[in-house]
């Protein structure tokens, strides 16, 4: 979730909005918006192009963006690298209970693929 606060008069669509009202915008589901991406809620790391809004957009995108990058990158490579049959584990995942940021709280792997 990205949040905003208005200082002047904002238009989304039919919806005016006036000064001084703090809006929440929802990027779990613009990264799943049909209109943007082809079959929507498949998960692909090789969605190309792949316009998400994960780092933000526009003037306050993401500063941390390419060191997440690079470090997702080294901790999937050395973990795959290590475990390359890995699979989730009987006891699955949970999610955090946030609204605000989306994530698991848990996830439980197997090393090797039953
Ligand atoms: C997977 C990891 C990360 C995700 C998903 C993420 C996501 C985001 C998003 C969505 C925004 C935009 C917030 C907005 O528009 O209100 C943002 C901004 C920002 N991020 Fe990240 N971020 C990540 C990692 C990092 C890292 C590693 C750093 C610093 C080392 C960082 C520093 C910042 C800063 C300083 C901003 C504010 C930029 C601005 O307002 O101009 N982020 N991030």
């Amino acid at each position: 979730m990205i949040s905003r606060h208005t200082v002047e008069p904002y238009r989304v669509g039919e919806v005016s909005i006036p000064p001084g009202e703090t809006l929440f915008f929802m990027v779990g589901a613009a990264n799943r918006d049909p209109a943007v991406f082809p079959d929507a809620e498949r998960f692909d790391v090789g969605r190309h192009p792949n316009p998400h809004l994960g780092f933000g957009a526009g003037i306050h995108y993401c500063v941390g963006a390419p060191l997440a990058r690079v470090e997702a990158q080294v901790a999937f490579e050395r973990l795959l690298h290590r475990f390359p049959e890995i699979a989730l584990g009987q006891d699955g995942f949970r999610w955090r209970k946030l609204v605000n940021l989306r994530g698991l709280q848990s996830l439980v792997l197997s090393p090797a693929r039953p």
